[in-house]
Formats: C-alpha cells, sequence, structure tokens
C-alpha cells in the first residue's frame, strides 16, 4: 500500500500504512498474547478483509505480523530463528544453503539481458562460512573478468553484474570463466543456478528474447533449458515459463527429472498454488517470500505444504529490500535448506549474510547440496 500522492516519493510513500499499524492494527492487538502468533495472523487478515491485503497493506500486516513474531522470541529469551523453530515444529534448525545472483539482466538491470538472474550455488562447500567465502570469491572474480574482456562492470538491483550479453550462454561462459579465475572447478565445487522470470518475456502466445531477437515457443523454452543443463553445471532453473503455463511446467519436470524446478512467479508464496503445483508435478522448489504471502504464518504454511510433498524450498530476499534480516532466521528457523538473498554486494543484502554468519556461531548442521532429484 502506497501513498499514491505523486507530489511526494513519487507516490511511493508509506505513510498510510504507517498509520494503519499505528491506529487500527495497534487497536486491534492490544492486549493480545504475542506468543498466539497464528491467531494473530488470522486477525490481522480478518482485519483487513480483503483477499490481496490493498486496504491495511500488506506491507503494514507482514511488518506487524514480523514483529509480533520479534516480540514473542525476545520475551522467551531464545534467539529469533530458535524461536521460529518452534512455532513451525522444526526439530533440527540448519543454515541454508545460498545461492547467490552474480550475473543479472531482465528487470533487474533495465532489460540489459533477457535472463533475469544467473546466481551460483557452492555444492563443494561444507560449512555455511565456505560456502559465503566462495561467493565472495566469484563475485570479485566476476568483477575482473567483464572488466577484462570490456564489458561494463555496473551492479544491477541485486547486486549483481550487468554484462548485458544478447546471448544467455555468452553470461554462461563468462560465469564459468569466473568461476575458474576464483580457482575453483564448476560443478565440483560450484554449480550454476537461473532465474529466467520468464512471465517478463510471455506475451500473445510466444516468449520473446528481445536481445537474442528470437522468439521461443513453450517446447522451445523447454529445449533451451536442456540445452543448458547439457552443456554448465546447471542444477537449478526458476520461472522458466510464464506463470500460468502450468502444463508447460509439467513437461519441463518430466523433461529434465534430475534438475531443480523453481516456481516464484508460478506459486508467488501462495499455499493454494503450490498446492496445484504438487497436484499437478509442475515443479519440484518452491520459492518462498514473505512478502508475496502477507504473514508469517501464512508463509510457515506454504513452507510447510511444499515440504510435505518432497519439494525443495528457497528462502528468498526481493529486488527491492530493507536491511531486515528476518529471512536469515526464517530460513535456518525452518530448516529450509536453501537461501536466495541476492549479490554479495550491498548493505541490504550483506545484512542477510552478516545475519547468517552470526547464527552459525551457534554450531548448527549446514544443509548443503541444492537439490538434485
Ligand atoms: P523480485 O525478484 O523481487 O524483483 O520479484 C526476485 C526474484 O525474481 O526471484
Ligand atoms: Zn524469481
Amino acid at each position: 500500500l502506497r501513498d499514491g500522492d505523486r507530489s511526494m516519493h513519487a507516490g511511493l510513500g508509506v505513510h498510510r500504512a504507517v498509520g494503519h499499524v499505528d491506529g487500527e492494527i495497534a487497536r486491534a492487538l492490544e492486549g493480545r498474547d504475542a506468543l498466539a502468533q497464528a491467531d494473530i495472523d488470522a486477525l490481522l487478515l480478518d482485519l483487513d478483509g480483503t483477499p490481496s491485503l490493498e486496504r491495511l497493506g500488506a506491507n503494514a500486516i507482514l511488518a506487524t505480523s514480523l514483529a509480533v513474531c520479534r516480540a514473542a522470541a525476545v520475551s522467551q529469551s531464545l534467539p529469533l530463528f530458535s524461536y521460529i523453530a518452534a512455532l513451525s515444529g522444526t526439530a533440527r534448525p540448519s543454515l541454508p544453503m545460498p545461492m547467490v545472483n552474480i550475473l543479472s539482466g531482465g528487470a533487474h538491470a533495465r532489460l540489459g539481458m533477457d535472463v533475469q538472474d544467473f546466481l551460483i550455488v557452492p555444492v563443494g562447500a561444507t560449512s555455511f562460512d565456505t560456502a559465503l567465502r566462495i561467493a565472495l570469491d566469484v563475485r570479485r572474480a566476476a568483477d575482473a573478468v567483464l572488466a577484462k574482456r570490456g564489458y561494463s562492470t555496473l551492479l544491477a538491483d541485486e547486486g549483481g553484474l550487468s554484462p548485458g550479453c544478447d546471448v544467455s550462454t555468452d553470461a554462461l561462459d563468462l560465469l564459468i570463466e569466473a568461476i575458474e579465475t576464483a580457482g575453483l572447478e564448476p560443478s565440483r565445487d560450484v554449480a550454476i543456478a537461473i532465474d529466467v522470470a520468464a512471465t517478463g518475456l510471455f506475451a500473445d502466445g510466444i516468449y520473446a528474447w528481445r536481445n537474442e531477437r528470437v522468439r521461443r515457443t513453450t517446447g522451445e523454452m523447454i529445449d533451451m533449458v536442456l540445452d543448458w543443463q547439457r552443456r554448465y553445471p546447471v542444477v537449478s532453473v526458476e520461472d522458466a515459463l510464464h506463470e500460468d503455463d502450468w502444463a508447460g511446467w509439467r513437461r519441463l519436470v518430466d523433461a529434465a527429472p534430475d534438475l531443480q524446478i523453481v516456481g516464484d512467479d508460478l506459486f508467488a508464496t501462495n499455499v493454494e498454488r503450490i498446492r496445484r503445483g504438487i497436484a499437478t508435478t509442475a515443479a519440484n522448489a518452491a520459492l518462498i517470500k514473505l512478502n508475496q504471502n502477507g504473514t508469517l504464518s501464512g508463509t510457515l504454511e506454504a513452507i510447510a505444504a511444499a515440504r510435505a510433498a518432497g519439494f525443495g524450498t528457497i528462502v528468498s530476499a526481493r529486488s527491492g529490500e530493507t536491511d531486515d534480516a528476518f529471512i536469515a532466521d526464517l530460513a535456518v528457523g525452518t530448516s529450509a535448506g536453501q537461501i536466495k538473498i541476492g549479490s554479495v554486494r550491498a548493505s541490504e543484502r550483506m545484512a542477510k549474510y552478516n545475519a547468517l554468519v552470526r547464527i552459525s556461531e551457534a554450531s548448527l548442521p549446514f544443509a548443503g547440496v541444492a537439490r538434485s532429484r
């Protein structure tokens, strides 16, 4: 919920949402038990009364939901991740494998490349600290490789680089060169994940690759993913097809059974959409974004639904972020297995990585390798 008053912050201010927290929401919560997270979240949804939380604002409701959880954890003298583990019935919290953005295009870099994000997964790491160090090494090497090859090294939205390659395999070649320049071995030490964000390419029944200057059908998109998988150590592909092509997603899962097929726009952290994806085998992993769902309880329900079906779960930040690090505790407390924060640059990203480093001092197990079926 934004203010809409174009004379201030281009209409993107949040004074109305803050007013709702201080007024209507505060009045409804006063005297309630902060330990009753599910009841409070249900009350918040009820109070708003609209399916997409547009009256009080999803921003107002999520901020309240997370503040209640934090207050409850403090009242129990528990670290936030431990309290989330108790809330979600997670017996063994664990540190997630990070999926780290190195090269960006799409909506994250002014459409400079067709694919939104090329990420690395430090599959060879046996601890979170090593995984993070590998990510830092590859990110630094990517800077050097791009500079050497005459590409721009300007930052994209999530702190990745935006080389503006016209062809996706050129970006993958640069990524492989960065991994090797960092003294690491592709596949053994570092695998690749791709977020196509294909909804942004889709219009009038076809995927239009503007920079590559080709148009692809669903079948050709699937063939392209298989080609990436054949030629590069790609272990995970997100939103390879648009968000309502349920039949196409099913074909992709059938065609690439050993690939992690992640639904982000497909599921939008919505429990009904995740259930539909499970029933139709439209994916085998779900991206989990708190602010797509709107409350902590709803998000925990989405994680539980995905988990019960054997789907992978990847807790994720947004391209637009604050320095709040709640998702670090969420990933650990639910033992989500994977986390996607963006690149290892920019303080709103580093806040989460640093939170995970601090949590790692509690000697928790490391969730390890990205799902490979
Ligand atoms: P968004 O990007 O926050 O812009 O949706 C993140 C993603 O696509 O995973
Ligand atoms: Zn995505």
